[in-house]
C-alpha cells in the first residue's frame, strides 16, 4: 500500500512507519523536521499541518491511506483530512481513552459517554489540560470528514515500548538499575494495563490494511501486569542489585508523593483512579489486536536505552519521576516509622 503518516519521528509514529516499512509498504511520513530524525526507508515531506498552506505539499499526491498518530489539535486534524479526503481513501487515527467523561473513575467501553469537542477548534498542542476535549474533537474532524466506516479511531491507554517519549517505563529502569532500596508504591499486586507500540502499531496497520473502519480501545483486554511485577521485571532486566521496599499508599500521601508524576504508573487505590486499568480492550481484541507478555517490553525498552536510547518529551509535557534526595528522605521516614 502506498501510505501517508502524518509525523512519524517520535514513538508512537515512528514505531508504525518501522511496522509498515517491514510490512513491505511505501511510506511517506509530513512532518515540519524538528522533532526526531526520519526513519530510513521513507520519502519524507517537510510541511506544517497547522496551516493550509503548509499542508500543500500534499497536493496531487495519492494514497491508499493516511495514519495520523500525533494529532492533538482538532481544527488542525480537520485541515489534514479535508486536504487528503479526496486523494487518500482511509483515515486511521490514534487518539486516547482519555476522551471517556470516566476515563479515570469508571470501567469504560466504547458505548461510554465522551467529553464534547469541537472539530475545528484550534488549541496550543502543548496544552495538556485540554487534550482529552482536544483528542475528542480531532476524532470528530476524521469521522465528519471520512465517515465513520473509512476511518478508524484507536483510543490508547498507557503505552510503553522502544523510543517512549514520554518516559514512564524508562524512569523505573533507570533508577532500579541504579540500584540499592529502592521506593515501590502501594499494592505490588495492584493491576496496570499497558500496551506495547509495537503491538499497538500492528493493530493499526491491520485495520488499514482491511480498511476496518470503527472505534476501538487500543489497550489490553483487562490488567496485563501488576506493579509488583513491572518493579521486578525492571530489576531483572537490567541485573541490579536493586531492592524494592513497597510502602503504603497512606505513608506515601503523608510524605507529599505524587502519584503518577513522581512514582510512574503508580495508580493509588483512591475513587480518582479506579478505572485507570479498566477499560475494556474487548472490541480491539475481537478485531485482532494481539498483546505481547509485559516482560518482553520491559527487557526491550531497557535494551533501547543501554543501546543509547533517550526519552524525547515533546515540547510542555510534565516531567516524571521522584528525585533521589527525596526518596532517600522517604526512605529515611519509612524506617524511622518501622522502628
Ligand atoms: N504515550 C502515551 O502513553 C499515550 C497514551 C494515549 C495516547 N497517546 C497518543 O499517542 C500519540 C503519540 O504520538 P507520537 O508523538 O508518538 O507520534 P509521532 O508521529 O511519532 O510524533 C509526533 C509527530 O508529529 C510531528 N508534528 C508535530 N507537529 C506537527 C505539525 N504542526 N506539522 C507536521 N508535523 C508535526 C512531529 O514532527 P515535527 O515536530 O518534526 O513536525 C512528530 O513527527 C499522541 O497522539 C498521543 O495523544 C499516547
Amino acid at each position: 500500500m502506498r501510505l501517508l503518516v502524518i509525523g512519524g519521528t517520535s514513538f508512537v509514529g515512528r514505531t508504525i512507519v518501522g511496522e509498515a516499512l517491514g510490512r513491505g509498504h511505501e511510506v511517506t511520513t509530513f512532518n515540519r523536521g524538528l522533532t526526531g530524525k526520519d526513519v530510513d526507508g521513507v520519502e519524507a515531506l517537510r510541511g506544517d499541518r497547522s496551516t493550509g498552506e503548509g499542508l500543500r505539499q500534499l497536493d496531487g499526491l495519492v494514497f491508499d491511506a493516511v495514519i495520523d498518530p500525533g494529532g492533538v489539535v482538532p481544527a488542525h486534524v480537520l485541515r489534514t483530512a479535508r486536504a487528503l479526503a479526496g486523494s487518500a481513501p482511509f483515515y486511521a487515527f490514534v487518539s486516547t481513552t482519555a476522551v471517556y467523561r470516566t476515563w479515570n473513575t469508571a470501567s469504560v467501553d466504547e458505548s461510554t459517554a465522551t467529553w464534547p469537542g469541537v472539530a475545528d477548534e484550534e488549541g496550543d498542542p502543548a496544552d495538556f489540560e485540554k487534550l482529552p476535549f482536544h483528542k475528542r474533537g480531532c476524532e470528530l474532524a476524521v469521522e465528519q470528514t471520512y465517515g465513520p466506516d473509512a476511518c478508524l479511531i484507536a483510543r490508547a491507554g498507557s503505552i510503553v515500548g522502544p523510543h517512549d517519549n514520554l518516559g514512564q517505563l524508562p524512569w523505573w529502569l533507570t533508577r532500579t538499575a541504579e540500584g540499592g532500596r529502592v521506593l515501590a508504591p502501594g499494592d505490588p499486586g495492584r493491576g496496570l494495563q499497558l500496551i506495547d507500540v509495537r503491538d499497538l502499531s500492528a493493530f493499526v496497520l491491520d485495520q488499514v490494511e482491511a480498511q476496518a473502519g470503527g472505534i476501538h480501545n487500543a489497550v489490553p483486554d483487562g490488567p496485563n501486569t501488576t506493579m509488583g511485577r513491572l518493579v521486578g521485571n525492571c530489576v531483572q532486566a537490567t541485573g541490579s542489585n536493586a531492592t524494592p521496599v513497597w510502602m503504603d499508599e497512606g505513608f506515601l500521601f503523608s510524605q507529599g508523593v505524587q502519584p503518577w508524576a513522581e512514582l510512574p504508573l503508580w495508580i493509588p487505590d483512591v475513587p480518582d483512579t479506579a478505572g485507570l486499568r479498566a477499560v475494556s480492550g474487548t472490541s480491539a481484541k475481537a478485531a485482532g489486536l494481539r498483546t505481547r507478555p509485559f516482560g518482553e517490553s520491559v527487557r526491550e525498552v531497557w535494551e533501547w536505552l543501554r543501546s543509547g536510547g533517550e526519552v524525547r518529551t515533546a515540547p510542555g509535557t510534565p516531567p516524571f519521576g521522584l528525585s533521589g534526595d527525596k526518596e532517600q528522605q522517604v526512605l529515611a521516614a519509612w524506617d524511622s516509622r518501622e522502628k
